[in-house]
């Protein structure tokens, strides 16, 4: 069975009973009970937040109508093996509201939903009261309500039938580990938001080079509205558009600076959000200089993309995510030591080796280089179930959003960058491993991240963002300087 997205509630219904077994694998009703977002109002006034389905419940549902329910009942007979024909998933649409239907129009009618959405069944009107388990067949079959923490059953419906168990331990957990594998049809929408994303990005890239934007924000408006133009409404999280010494910034979007006069780079990290699917994008433009990278831009440019694929050699089924983490600084404390930002210093003519590993023990690279090489990607841009044991607390890893080897079906994005953050060097201002005097030559470079999403396959990757978004220096600039267009 692989209709979408009823076979999501199958793999959940199998994560949720290999969890805490072997309890879990006694016989029981399963029922799992989950609500929808609703439109939400700014504050104390009428005025409506823009609607954006919780993940959780899009990815059991597919349904983004707002003030929906869902439920799963499963009679598990016991033992590991899941029947999917005994799972029944029912979407609950909101009751009919006359005012709201005024206001907002009719919501759409189970007929038309299930036309898309493959459910046992979608049923109209839901109360509280309708959402009681069934009977279970043998009355002495204990019944046990699965709720995310943020939601607690109606005590009407926890009055049902043989004094039903509430368990908040088991869904959440259960959703972030069956939400890391994509199915074919996830699969299917985030190639369709990087491809809208790969057609935003390479456009912005064209009118930079015609020059026809002067600013940060007139980047970012560009951006959102090829997106919208070809099916995006929504962006999978607020554009970063950094330019020059703004891209220091990992996560700056006040976008609201005009380019500056001298030559740098606008530093792009956008992406589109569709059916409720992200993807997550970072390229850099050349400002100035005719479309051209200028020389310290290229240099640290052409560093970090050997990041980028030096991590994509790694990816595939069992990688070592904190493995590539740590190649990421050995490859930029060699490429910054090649230019000679970095030195040997008091290390005299010990070897690269040596040389590397006391730059990355020191935090040199870190001071360059402060985050994570990149997350899992799906319904939510730092998508769930990278961190079931939490953060790492040691330099190197603590921003690491992904501590499980990799598996296929994971989606990821791979983000290495090179930053020049005053605040981030503050600590090294007089380390003997730097040539400050040539650091300042780089200072305007701002800050280079280079960010591609790849599907974890069999046997390696299948990269989502799209072949034709140019990433090389010189596919770049054959289209900001106008030789492709
Ligand atoms: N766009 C946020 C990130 O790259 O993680
Ligand atoms: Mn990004
Ligand atoms: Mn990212």
């Amino acid at each position: 069975m692989s209709a979408y997205p009823l076979v999501h509630s199958h793999l959940l219904v199998k994560r949720l009973l290999s969890l805490n077994k072997p309890k879990s694998l006694a016989p029981a009703l399963h029922y799992v009970y989950m609500v929808g977002e609703t439109v939400q109002c700014r504050h104390d006034t009428d005025r409506e937040l823009p609607f954006r389905q919780e993940s959780n419940f899009a990815w059991l549902s597919g349904c983004d109508v707002p003030g929906s329910a869902l439920t799963i009942a499963y009679e598990h007979d016991g033992g590991a093996e899941i029947d999917p024909a005994k799972v029944h998933t029912t979407l609950w649409l909101p009751e009919i509201d006359d005012a709201e239907v005024m206001w907002c129009g009719l919501p759409p009618a189970p007929e038309e939903l299930a036309k898309s959405l493959h459910l046992t069944s979608i049923q109209n009107g839901w109360t509280p009261a309708a959402l009681y388990p069934p009977k279970p067949h043998d009355s002495a079959l204990p019944t046990i309500i699965h709720t995310l923490p943020t939601t607690r059953p109606p005590t009407s419906v926890m009055a049902s039938i043989n004094g039903p168990t509430h368990s908040t331990d088991y869904l959440l957990k259960a959703l972030h580990e069956a939400r890391r594998n994509k199915t074919p049809k996830e699969v299917e929408l985030l190639r369709k938001a990087s491809e809208i994303t790969g057609g935003a990005h390479r456009e912005l890239m064209r009118q930079v080079g015609l020059k026809s934007l002067k600013s940060e924000f007139e980047a970012e408006a560009d951006f959102v509205s090829y997106c919208i133009k070809h099916g995006a409404k929504n962006q999978a999280y607020t554009p970063i558009m950094g330019a020059g010494t703004s891209a220091g910034t990992l996560h700056y979007i006040a976008n609201d600076r005009t380019f500056p006069i001298g030559p740098t780079l606008l530093l792009v990290d956008a992406g589109a959000e569709y059916h409720n699917y992200c993807a997550d994008v970072t390229r850099c433009i050349p400002l100035g200089n005719g479309g051209k990278f200028t020389k310290e831009c290229r240099e640290i440019y052409e560093i970090v993309l050997e990041m980028q694929l030096k991590a994509f050699e790694m990816i595939k089924p069992g990688a070592d995510w904190e493995a590539i983490q740590r190649l990421m600084h050995d490859v930029l404390a060699r490429g910054l030591l090649r230019i000679g930002l970095f030195k040997a210093g008091p290390l005299g003519s010990a070897s690269e080796d040596e040389v590397v590993a006391k730059l990355i023990s020191e935090g040199l690279t870190s001071a360059f280089y402060p985050h994570g090489v990149g997350h899992l990607l799906g319904l939510d841009v730092h998508d769930v179930g990278g961190l079931p044991e939490g953060r790492s607390s040691e330099p190197l890893l603590k921003y690491l959003r992904l501590r499980v080897p990799l598996e296929e079906g994971f989606v990821v994005t791979v983000e290495p960058g090179c930053y020049f953050n005053e605040h981030l060097f503050a600590p090294h201002v007089n380390s003997e491993f730097v040539d400050h005097a040539l650091l300042a030559k780089y200072k305007y470079v701002g800050g280079v991240r280079i960010e591609d999403n790849l599907l974890v396959t069999k046997n390696g990757y299948d990269n989502l963002t799209p072949s034709w978004l140019p990433k090389t220096v010189a596919d770049i600039e054959a289209l900001t300087t106008g030789q492709s267009s």
